[in-house]
């Protein structure tokens, strides 16, 4: 394609996202749960942009820029990268070589990349994927499950970045239906040395048993009785457990119907709390259990 025919393309690509976009605006609100069985993120707005990502192409394709999904996922800034990845060098600075393949995170869903000084263009969410990946790697050593699990998984972006790090037999991926499918959707747009399933809450009988848990700002956005099925389906069946919370502290209002940090020692295997590094959020902090220093 010559030059002018590129730009052409590029202006047509971006009305017809915007025509699409400007359709959909009056969408109405979709909810997965019912009243009362809804996380944080259940908002309505989110699972109706997730389902329209999954079924349009050119939705799908810049999904990680929109402003809607932007709200739930992918609003990191360029400082919150930049502070992971001082941790990133602190904690496993041998990732660094594999930044090139951790990269491939950014190459699909039109995310904000930065130039990082030193390891090149990469989007901030990218870079917390990997400050968890560090958090593991110094925590659990160098291979933290073969089989892991992780409960609300955004678009799989977490999967792929540890897939890249890490020798995993099966990553199974736990969400609501339709993020469940974008996930799906994202994971196969790459080619992935672990395997991968996915399950919901209510598919699951509670015989599994994984080598790790992982939950980021996902498992603490729910509420109580949900995070009681998951402790009870889940989270007792798993030997490591890594989950970033933003409830349970008391301290705003993200805690109102979530379990506190007492109810969470009465309930999870035993645990460590660590603060959250680069610090997100007033009450933020990271449960931990099984680890080499346990
Ligand atoms: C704030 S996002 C965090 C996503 C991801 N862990 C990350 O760090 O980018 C919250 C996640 O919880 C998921 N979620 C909402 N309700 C859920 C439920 N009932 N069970 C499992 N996941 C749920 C959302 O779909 C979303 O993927």
């Amino acid at each position: 394609m010559c030059g002018d025919c590129q730009w052409l393309a590029k202006i047509a690509d971006l009305v017809h996202h915007n025509i699409t976009n400007s359709m959909f605006k009056k969408q109405t609100k979709r909810f997965i749960g019912a009243e009362g069985n809804r996380s944080d993120s259940d908002d309505g707005s989110y699972v109706a942009f997730v389902e329209r990502a999954v079924a349009n192409e050119s939705v799908f394709r810049r999904f990680r820029c929109d402003k809607v999904y932007r709200e739930t996922l992918e609003h990191a800034s360029f400082e919150d990268g930049l502070a992971c990845l001082d941790i990133i060098k602190r904690k496993a600075p041998q990732f660094l070589a594999s930044i090139g393949e951790v990269r491939d995170n950014d190459l699909v869903g039109a995310p904000l990349v930065y130039d990082y000084a030193g390891c090149g263009v990469l989007g901030p969410t990218t870079l917390r994927y990997l400050k968890v990946a560090a958090d593991l790697f110094w925590l659990f050593g160098e291979t933290p499950g073969r089989r892991i699990v992780e409960i609300g998984v955004g678009y799989g972006g977490q999967l792929l970045v540890s897939d890249r790090l890490f020798a995993i037999d099966v990553y199974e991926l736990i969400d609501l239906p339709p993020v469940l499918e974008l996930a799906a959707r994202y994971l196969e747009s790459h080619v992935l040395n672990c395997g991968y399933q996915t399950s919901t809450l209510n598919r699951k009988t509670g015989e599994d048993t994984y080598d790790l848990a992982i939950s980021n700002y996902a498992f603490s956005e729910l509420p109580g009785h949900i995070q009681r099925k998951y402790i009870e389906k889940i989270l007792i069946s798993s030997k490591r457990g890594y989950l970033t919370m933003n409830s349970g502290l008391g301290k705003t209002d993200r805690s109102r119907g979530k379990l506190s940090l007492d109810d969470l020692r009465n309930a999870l295997p035993p645990f460590e709390v660590l603060p959250e590094e680069p610090l997100t959020g007033p009450e933020n902090y990271i449960i931990v259990w099984g680890h080499q220093s346990a």
